[in-house]
């Protein structure tokens, strides 16, 4: 296989931490292995290794500040001319910025401004990593999409022994070249994803609903982003902020998505409908406020639409994934809605005690075919949403599909 880091395009940012220095000789390895480095250092890096270092090991000029050559407006076009940015190490300052959505300086700013994958191996004292504020921030990142090479456990320069040490430099291309590898797999193909809740009024203020927060749907749209889709994400009502870049089709009911999925999903390349659709709505809509009249009251309702079984009659040469939310007997009725509803894979999540909804980790398994299953493991949405993917495209590629 081509190697992915030959020809690419590398931002490396470098925040202030003792283990500076070895972003200068990992400058040097990505420079030997074919990538072109740009370098952005944060003012504190600069005190413990100088730019010239890098300026020469990489044969570019190395950026310090927002405010050289400003006109050119550098935070914007070195994160847009970037194909991934890696940061080596990541100090908790800068990860803790991050997570705050500050943009006081170059590195922090053109971090915020990026749409490529953004690698950070953080580096530091083994308390300051095990601290709750920076494992908070950490996981802020990890949720919005940020990738991480954890670092390892060993001699500090504190003359400590524990968790804080940068990553070695193999593990550190392992996550830029995984990075790499993904950043142009679906391009030209065109990714729809339903996700969220659907409310099922029945008056103006009352609705029926579920915990689905379209978390997962919306770490799908951007990570299917990343890789060059052109994305359409169908979403329910939630108060989580889809990622910027995609085309997005806000809709409240079932009925609602069921229209919108006609029009925007049929016909795409790929289709994962992780929307929590109700089944049910209720059978009359009140046009004013009911009530209370210390009775008790029935509220009937009537079958939704099913928008799943729906796009798998309609799902022409799309690739159709569903998810199954279960609480019992979970492969068994996910192997039965994968072939009742002609999907071509399925992504079982157990959501026992609402586990699953919400922002946190979540575990999948992916069933396809007969008996094909991959077990996905437990992680953050983000995580997850990068596995599912590979899984989907490498079924997409060997052409497993359902009739
Ligand atoms: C000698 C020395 C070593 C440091 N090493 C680290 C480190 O390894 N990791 C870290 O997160 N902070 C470290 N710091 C603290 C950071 O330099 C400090 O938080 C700084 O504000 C980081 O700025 P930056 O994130 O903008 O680069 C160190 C400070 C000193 C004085």
């Amino acid at each position: 296989m081509a190697d992915v880091v030959s020809g690419a395009r590398v931002f490396l940012g470098v925040s202030g931490g003792i283990a500076a220095y070895k972003a200068a000789a990992l400058t040097s390895t990505l420079v030997q292995r074919g990538a072109s480095v740009d370098v952005v250092m944060t003012a504190e890096a600069e005190r413990f290794i100088a730019p010239l270092t890098f300026a020469s090991l990489s044969a570019r000029p190395v950026y310090t500040s927002l405010w050289d050559f400003p006109e050119r407006i550098p935070h914007i076009r070195l994160v847009r001319e970037a194909d991934v940015a890696l940061v080596v190490p990541a100090t908790a300052n800068l990860i803790a910025k991050l997570a705050a959505g500050i943009a006081d300086d170059l590195l922090t700013a053109a971090l915020l401004a990026a749409r490529i994958p953004r690698v950070l191996a953080p580096a530091m004292n083994g308390a300051m990593y095990e601290d709750p504020a920076t494992q908070a921030n950490l996981a802020t990142l990890r949720e919005r999409g940020y990738e991480f090479v954890d670092p390892e456990r060993g001699f500090l320069a504190e003359r400590e022994t524990g968790i804080g040490r940068l990553a070695a430099e193999d593990r550190i291309l392992e996550g830029l070249e995984r990075a790499l590898a993904r950043r142009r797999s679906l391009e030209g193909k065109r990714v729809a994803i339903t996700g969220g809740p659907t409310r099922e009024p029945f008056d103006p203020v009352r609705f029926l609903s579920n915990a689905s927060t379209g978390a997962t749907a919306i770490a799908l749209a951007r990570e299917a982003s990343l890789r060059g889709a052109r994305v359409t994400l169908l979403l329910g009502p939630t108060l989580l902020e889809p990622p910027a870049g995609i085309e997005v089709v806000r809709v409240t009911t079932a009925q609602q998505l069921y229209a919108a999925a006609l029009e925007h999903a049929v016909g795409a390349d790929l289709i994962v409908a992780t929307a929590a659709v109700a089944d049910w709505r209720p059978a009359l809509e009140s046009d004013s406020k009911l009530h209370k009249s210390g009775e008790g009251m029935t509220v009937e309702l009537s079958p939704n639409p099913d928008v799943l079984a729906t796009l798998g009659e309609r799902k022409g040469s799309s690739f159709l994934v569903g998810f199954a939310a279960e609480t019992q007997a979970h492969e068994t009725n996910a192997r039965a809605k994968l072939r009742r509803k002609h999907l071509d894979a399925i992504a079982v999540n157990d959501v026992r005690g609402e586990r699953g909804f919400g922002t946190g980790e979540n575990s999948l398994v992916l069933l396809w075919g007969e008996d094909g299953r991959r077990d996905l493991g437990r992680a953050a949405k983000s995580a997850l949403a990068a596995r599912l993917l590979d899984a989907v495209e490498e079924l997409m590629r060997i052409g497993s599909r359902c009739s």
